[in-house]
């Protein structure tokens, strides 16, 4: 995992872990190595390839460097919160989107979760979108990301989510694109006073297994696995339903002024977005019907 130990999608690992361990009478267990203590996401993949991993809960972010199409999933206002969010991943657009993992990662894709819905976390006041003018964003590097930022003509400056504290101390960047568990569990809002509260992107995770090791077990054994990280990685959802209210508060009592924002923040920024993915990931058209629907 690229997180830290605390965070929700360690927790669903080990407890999923757990139930592996009682369900396959201990033919498989979890070994958890929380914080990119295994290496880079992309290095992740490749261990999973050569089968020297394993087993990973992924970022999606990670997978689009490999597969365009899944950049669909991070279409702005797709969907209104973490609930819909999990709606989505579980219909047929996104589940489609699975199949082409094993030719193009060598992984096999056994379901999502998500994260909690993106917010940008700013040490100038952001309330408009000239604000956000030249102003350097913390960002995930993946391609959906670099393009919103590039639309909103902020600096789009890629970094782990492990220096972005220093990084807003000391003015490498002036804000952060994240969620609300982020903000609050590596404290960066003693950095930075505005929390923009967008919701404005989905960040889902998905459990992925090394095709080299899918090959090697039994057909129960990997329905045990299927069943049991969807299970788990499907609980995230109401998690951050649950806990992202009090988060909000919680921020707010350390001094964060919070801006409320939603698409028309954004003006025609999101339609530019829309013409460039819809050409880069056609499944975008289904995704949105999909989404219309929930
Ligand atoms: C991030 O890069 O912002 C991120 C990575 C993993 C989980 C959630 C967010």
């Amino acid at each position: 995992m690229i997180v830290p130990g605390d965070h929700a999608w360690s927790q669903a690992a080990r407890e999923m872990g757990k139930e592996l361990e009682q369900r396959t009478d201990g033919r498989y267990s979890v070994t958890l190595f929380p914080a990119g203590q295994l290496g880079s996401e992309a290095q992740m993949l490749q261990q999973m390839q050569t089968g020297a991993l394993d087993m990973s809960f992924m970022t999606v972010a990670q997978v689009v460097n490999r597969v365009p199409d899944f950049g669909a999933l991070f279409a702005p206002y797709l969907v209104d919160n973490e609930k819909q969010a999990d709606q989505l991943l579980k219909g047929p657009a996104a589940q489609g989107l699975l199949e082409k993992l094993p030719v193009k990662t060598g992984t096999v894709g056994l379901g999502y979760g998500v994260a909690g819905m993106r917010m940008m976390l700013n040490a100038f006041p952001s309330d408009d979108l000239a604000s956000l003018q030249g102003r350097k964003i913390r960002i995930t590097p993946f391609p959906p990301v670099q393009d919103f930022y590039r639309l909103l003509g902020a600096v789009s400056t890629p970094m782990p989510l492990t220096d972005v504290y220093d990084a807003l101390a000391n003015g490498q960047v002036d804000g952060v694109d994240a969620d609300l568990e982020l903000v609050w569990k590596l404290r960066l809002y003693e950095r930075a006073k505005t929390l923009l509260l967008s919701g404005h992107m989905m960040f889902p995770v998905v459990g992925l297994v090394s095709g080299r090791t899918w090959a090697g077990m039994s057909e129960e054994d990997r329905d045990v696995l299927r069943e049991l990280t969807r299970k788990h990685l499907g609980e995230l959802a109401a998690y951050y339903m649950a806990f992202g209210e009090k988060t909000r508060a919680d921020i707010e009592s350390e001094g964060v002024n919070v801006v409320e924002a939603g698409p028309d923040y954004f003006g025609d920024k999101l339609d530019q977005w829309e013409q460039i993915w819809i050409k880069k990931a056609p499944v975008l058209s289904e995704l949105r019907k999909e989404a219309e629907a929930l």
